[in-house]
């Protein structure tokens, strides 16, 4: 293909790419199925790799991610981003109506409309291209997250239909979808990371990271709501919805005119109950005026409009009696309180248990067994206990303490400085340790065992055949033919029945034998370390290539990967430096499994690049850092994380420390750019002499 036809290729499937997001994500009808349209990304890919000069601002791959913001730039609101007035009575909603007739005098349409619960978000569109995606901030000033906000697929990059103006901003919320909230919880707990309290705080956790090719993986969706200004051809806010979603933005469709007080409580009372059915959390209902000359007349106070009010929920909330508190150890160590009441309904569940979260939270609550406590059910999916009926404090009762030794094996609890969870520490000794350790390990994410599930390792365990997951690639069929549960009838759980007949055995072993095959990332992922995810485990491996070069890595080599903090990096060298884990760790290499990355890893294109070796520093236009650095071994490579004599190339980007560019100067390392470096491996020039 010739530059001219790439070029003219890019930009259509550029438009076809994002013709079908929109397809998909706003409108929720595809006409092309997943994997056709993974196939045109994949070309679209392919092609901006090989002539990065005709990447596209809006291009769809954008929303792969892969840009690192290290500091986030702040910018100037052109309008402040104000907030609501809130309330929670319909007296005020009365009131609200009342003072709106007085200065207006004749007939208001309002417009009703959810109140997502998630992160205010700031869009610039300047030719029908995003170009700047601001946080709220401060109200005058807000992070630029533009490089994160393109993730969102539910965002236009480019803008369809045609009226809008040269430049605008539109106005919306970032928020996560229960299902992506519940997913994500889910994984963090995997690695002994705290889960999310709610999809709130899970989405502004995630707007804010360095990576936005980890945004892109959370799954994050955005309403738009609002367009302030007065350079668009409309004369009511819901005009400029309407325009907005033939634009290509999702703007909800719940949004209703109401012309009574009537209709206006109509809505909050249908909401109030229909939110259990969404797929996200709302939190109340906003209304609004919507005549824009009539917004005009009606005007600001300091803070809100005075045009708009909001509505908020009450968070359901009942009261019912502490019977006791268990304590509950995971996987990872970590104790976690829950306590158990007298049953009661809220919400259209029965609530039996909450969650106390940790020592801090029963000390701040001084909650005692007996006690009758207030149960509330919030944008929170798990119920919890927001305080206490004092007056109703039995005379007798006592202060709950914090338990000292865990409950499952006796070993006493620690807690380390800056963490609000306690832990045990016999890793290799606490029943629930080992088994959630031994179920992570063969989960599907890990080594993928899937003929062994929680009851078999239950079974396994109890039966003494099982205490690490090396002990699994000993096992025969001598060994497994006939088990049954040893514990004793009065354990109140129902148990599917599990049988280790013939065949299940030979799935078993079958099963355990093919694990043998998994590579090294899920490998090391399975081993559990804590912090150490999918992700963490992926630009290990990437990195050291094999456990050797892993094990022997220092808290430098650790922390110069990318995405890998102090935290992680002490997390992997305490876990190398326990005999315990090594042992295991040998025992599983003599069973034969993956501990070196495979040559079939790698993507071999070309060996342009054999014997050099570079050192990738600093924030880059085109590429992240860490595909830059995957790119140097495709094609022969090697990286090393310091400069030496023996480097080849510096490869420097922006933000580069002064100290690297020092260093390479004074050895007479050649320094060059992300283009230079482009140019080296796909135009076949001869490589630069410095720059
Ligand atoms: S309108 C000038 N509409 O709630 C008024 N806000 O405290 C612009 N929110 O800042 C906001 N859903 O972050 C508006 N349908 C909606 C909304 C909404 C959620 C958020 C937004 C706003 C806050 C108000």
């Amino acid at each position: 293909m010739d530059r001219e036809a790439a070029k003219e290729r890019i930009e259509w499937l550029s438009e076809e790419i994002n013709r079908h997001n929109h397809q998909y994500y706003i409108l929720s009808s595809p006409l092309i199925s997943d994997t056709e349209f993974d196939h045109l990304l994949e070309e679209l890919i392919r092609l901006e790799t090989a002539y990065p000069e005709f990447l596209l601002p809006h291009s769809p791959t954008l929303q792969v991610g892969g840009d690192i913001t290290k500091e986030f730039k702040q910018v100037k609101h052109k309008y402040p981003m104000m907030s609501l007035g809130n309330t929670y009575s319909e007296e005020d909603i009365r009131d609200f109506e009342d003072r709106i007739h007085k200065t207006i005098g004749d007939a208001v349409e309002y417009v009703c409309e959810l109140k997502f619960d998630g992160v205010a978000i700031g869009l610039t569109y300047r030719e029908g291209i995003l170009v700047q995606a601001v946080t709220r901030g401060d109200g005058t000033a807000g992070d630029d997250v533009t490089n994160n906000v393109r993730t969102i697929r539910s965002i236009p990059l480019k803008l369809r239909g045609t009226g809008y103006p040269l430049e605008f901003e539109i106005r919306g919320e970032i928020f996560m979808p229960h299902a992506s909230f519940e997913k994500l919880n889910e994984q963090r707990t995997d690695i002994g990371e705290e889960p999310f309290a709610n999809p709130r705080n899970a989405a502004s956790g995630s707007i804010k990271m360095q990576s936005s090719a980890e945004v892109a993986k959370r799954n994050l969706d955005c309403f738009l709501y609002y367009l302030p200004g007065d350079d668009l051809p409309f004369t009511t806010h819901y005009e400029r919805l309407t325009a907005a979603r033939s634009w290509g933005f999702k703007t909800s469709e719940f949004a209703v005119k109401c012309h009574s007080i009537d209709d206006i409580f109509d809505y909050l009372n249908s909401w109030n109950e229909g939110r259990k059915e969404l797929p996200y959390d709302i939190d109340g209902v906003v209304i609004k005026v919507n005549s824009l000359r009539q917004q005009e007349l009606l005007g600001y106070t300091a803070k809100s409009p005075r045009w708009a009010i909001a509505y908020k929920f009450k968070a359901e909330r009942v009261t019912t009696t502490l019977l006791s508190v268990d304590f509950q150890v995971g996987r990872t160590g970590a104790v976690t309180p829950v306590a158990n009441l007298k049953p009661v309904q809220l919400a259209g569940t029965v609530v039996k248990r909450a969650s106390l979260h940790n020592a801090d939270v029963i000390a701040a609550l001084d909650i005692r067994i007996g006690d009758a406590v207030f149960v509330e059910k919030g944008g929170e999916i798990i119920p919890k206990i927001v305080g206490i009926d004092h007056a109703m404090r039995p005379p007798d009762s006592v202060a709950l303490e914090f338990i000292k030794q865990c409950p499952e094996c006796s070993a006493p609890l620690v807690r380390q400085a800056g963490e609000s969870a306690w832990y045990c520490p016999n890793e290799l000794g606490c029943p629930p340790q080992i088994k959630g350790k031994l179920e992570h390990f063969i989960s599907r994410r890990a080594m993928n065992i899937d003929s062994l599930g929680e009851g078999k390792i239950e079974i396994l365990y109890e039966n003494g055949l099982l205490e690490n997951p090396a002990d699994l690639y000993d096992l025969d069929s001598d060994d497994l033919l006939g088990l049954k549960r040893t514990y004793s009838a009065t354990q109140e759980k129902k148990e599917k029945k599990i049988s280790f007949r013939e065949k299940t055995v030979t799935n078993i072993l079958n099963g355990i034998a093919a694990s043998r095959e998994v590579g090294f990332e899920r490998v090391l992922f399975a081993l559990g370390i804590r912090y150490v995810g999918e992700t963490v485990a992926k630009k290990l491996t990437l990195h050291f290539r094999n456990i050797d070069n892993l094990m022997k890595a220092d808290i430098i080599t650790l922390t110069e990967v990318e995405e890998i903090g102090e935290k992680i990096a002490a997390s992997v060298l305490a876990a190398f430096a326990d005999h315990g884990f090594l042992q295991i760790i040998h025992r599983l290499m003599d069973a034969g499994l993956q501990f070196e990355i495979r040559e079939s890893e790698i993507i071999r294109k070309s060996s342009k690049l054999d014997g050099l070796t570079f050192v990738v520093s600093g924030v880059f236009e085109k590429f992240s850092r860490d595909d830059l650095k995957k790119e140097i071994e495709n094609h022969g490579g090697k990286n090393v994380g310091s400069i030496s004599a023996k480097t080849s190339y510096l490869l420097a980007g922006e933000n580069m420390g002064p100290e690297k560019r020092k260093k390479a100067e004074k050895l007479g390392i050649p320094i060059i750019s992300e283009n230079d470096f482009l140019a080296m491996i796909m135009q076949w020039r001869p490589l630069p002499e410095t720059v």
